[in-house]
């Protein structure tokens, strides 16, 4: 993450499971260790616009402790390419999606990135889609994509020396 980086966008399809949850845990830190990094969440596909996250999603973050329920799903539109520092993205669906439509090669490039790079560099690994899952894939997701934020608010705390 470049050292002024302070903006980062979340994507998923739905923009109901993964990147709200994205959102929230980190919200939740930067809220509680008043961390000055402004997040948000958006879906690729149109069709849960307007919606809050899908209630599997908002009972198993309230497990623990991440409170998502007033989050609004909302779809990625081209200005974010410029509005935010980075852009993580779940799967390479999301990838290769932002990729067709992003202004040029340098911008994608140098914003957009797999959420789980974070964790293991260069591996392009993806957050499974829980949405037709049971428990244990949305406590799963949980578990994967906190960890996730726990290390990007450790590399830019860092990079903010
Ligand atoms: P998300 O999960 O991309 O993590 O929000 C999904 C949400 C909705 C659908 C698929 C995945 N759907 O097919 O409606």
């Amino acid at each position: 993450m470049e050292k002024n980086s302070k903006k980062i966008l979340f994507v998923c399809l739905g923009n109901i499971c993964r990147s709200p949850l994205a959102e929230g845990i980190m919200l939740h830190y930067i809220q509680k260790h008043k961390l000055p990094i402004e997040v948000d969440s958006a879906a690729i596909a149109p069709y849960h616009i307007g919606e809050h996250p899908d209630p599997r999603t908002i009972k198993n973050a309230l497990k623990h402790n991440i409170d998502i329920r007033n989050l609004i799903a909302r779809q990625f539109h081209p200005e974010d390419f410029f509005n935010f520092d980075k852009i993580y993205v779940m799967d390479s669906y999301h990838y290769e999606h932002l990729r067709n439509i992003a202004p040029d090669n340098e911008i994608f490039y140098q914003k957009v990135d797999y959420l789980l790079n974070v964790l293991y560099p260069n591996q392009n690994r993806e957050v499974p889609d829980p949405y037709y899952g049971d428990e244990k894939d949305f406590e799963e997701v949980f578990q994967i994509v906190h960890n996730a934020c726990l290390k990007l608010l450790e590399k830019y705390l860092v990079s903010c020396g």
